[in-house]
């Protein structure tokens, strides 16, 4: 099979790395990838974001499937045009990507499919939403459109509310129409289903690491490190996840007309009374995928053409056994204006049972160099979390740029989590 990822992330990097070992892969083109993509596949240039484009190119090089990475070519309609196109695709219609792209919109979808969520009102006016905020004190706003992982703030008293809903207030057409939630207490936990409109098939649970700064300090980014499994779910509540979020929520766009194929993303709150949708992504997450595809001990190609073609089987997922952690090197003042340029030595040396997956990273003279907030993921997989969690800091310690900084507590709360069954 001839098949067009497309994206430039490390999430890119790892689903190419994955992909690049399926026996059924003829070739493997990434639009646009990235130094990282382009050592395992083809990088070719194109705007991914560009319905047009991305048809014209599938057509020429006569590919079997796209799969969609990130979530603007998806809310841009790539897949809808590839749809049209006869073209299988892997990755929802705008319609379906939209449960991503408007809060508002996922909190409805939820509230039809009876999926459990953290209470909300939608709020159009300012001063409407700040005297609700202020009333409540504890509360989380949120834009309604996509804001680039800012457009959430989670406030703790009155004054803190009324802040949050100025400040997301200010924040432009993304802002103009807010959520305000529930505040929810508990761990979070990341389940990432591959959907082919009807039936799907669950990834293992992962724990992301927003915030930059041990113990969960300092402002929020796209994600500094993950592992998976999260050991906060057994296998049972995984399933019941999937029957009380994911078969719903599938059921509902479904009967909307909507269908949705590709991965569905359920960001859970483990409540006290059960696991609660924070947020649905219509995508793959980062740094999640890299430590899903490193878990996931069968060839990824398959399932996720089954997806796209909607002919999937509903059935466990193989895993290895043990746990794999990523670790993102980010760049010297990331997430607010990371600097880029830095030289980037030592990756070569990291042994290949510890994949780098490139990020952020342009290639000039044959060196490689920060051009990104998230410059890399350093993955790797061992008998249990602790594990892998020493060997992939151990492969960090191969690699340096100016201002390189990272998380040293990838994983540690997996550590301290009781064992469940
Ligand atoms: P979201 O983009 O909706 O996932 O929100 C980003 C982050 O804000 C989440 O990962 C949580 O840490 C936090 N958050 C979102 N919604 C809530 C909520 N209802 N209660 C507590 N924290 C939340
Ligand atoms: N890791 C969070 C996300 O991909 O949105």
């Amino acid at each position: 099979m001839k098949v067009l990822l497309l994206g430039s992330g490390a999430r890119e990097h790892a689903l190419a790395w994955k992909l690049s070992q399926s026996p059924r892969l003829t070739r493997l083109l990434v639009g646009p990838g990235n130094p990282g993509t382009a050592r395992v596949a083809t990088n070719v240039p194109l705007k991914a974001d560009a319905p047009d484009e991305v048809v014209a190119l599938a057509r020429r090089e006569q590919v079997d499937l796209v799969v969609v990475g990130p979530e603007a070519p998806l809310v841009a309609g790539v897949a809808d045009a590839l749809v049209a196109a006869g073209i299988p695709c892997f990755g929802p219609v705008a319609g379906a990507a939209l449960i991503e792209g408007s809060k508002a919109f996922a909190k409805e979808i939820m509230a039809e499919a009876g999926v459990p969520t953290a209470g909300f009102q939608v709020f159009t006016d300012v001063a409407q939403a700040e005297a609700y905020a202020v009333e409540q004190g504890r509360i989380v706003v949120k834009a309604d459109g996509l804001a680039a992982g800012k457009g959430v703030i989670v406030a703790h008293d009155a004054q803190a509310a009324r802040e949050a809903v100025r400040a997301v207030g200010a924040m432009g057409t993304a802002g103009q129409r807010m959520v305000l939630e529930e505040l929810l207490v508990g761990e979070e936990v990341s389940v990432i289903a591959l959907c082919d409109g009807e039936r799907y098939v669950l990834l293992p649970p992962a724990q992301d690491h927003k915030r930059v700064g041990e113990g969960d300090t300092g402002p929020n980014t796209g994600g500094m490190g993950a592992y998976a499994p999260a050991p906060f779910l057994s296998a049972a509540q995984l399933s019941e996840v999937g029957e009380q979020v994911i078969a719903p929520t599938l059921a509902t766009l479904r009967r909307r007309g909507i269908p949705f194929r590709g991965a569905l993303y359920a960001g859970l709150m483990l409540t006290r009374q059960g696991p609660k949708v924070l947020e649905f992504n219509a995508r793959f997450g980062d740094p999640e995928t890299q430590v899903l595809m490193m878990q996931l001990a069968e060839d990824v190609l398959p399932l996720l053409d089954a997806c796209a073609r909607g002919k999937l089987e509903q059935r466990p997922l193989v895993v290895h056994p043990g746990a794999s952690v990523g670790v993102v090197l980010a760049a010297q003042n990331y997430p607010e204006t990371p600097r880029r340029g830095d030289r980037i030595e030592g990756v070569d040396s990291v042994s290949a049972s510890c994949p780098v997956f490139a990020a952020g990273v342009e290639e000039k003279g044959g060196a490689w160099l920060t051009a990104g907030g998230r410059v890399l993921t350093v993955c790797a997989r061992g008998t249990d979390l602790a594990e892998a969690r020493s060997q992939a800091y151990a492969a960090t310690a191969h690699i340096h740029f100016e201002g390189m900084h990272f998380r040293r507590d990838i994983g540690a709360k997996g550590l301290r989590a009781p064992a469940v069954k």
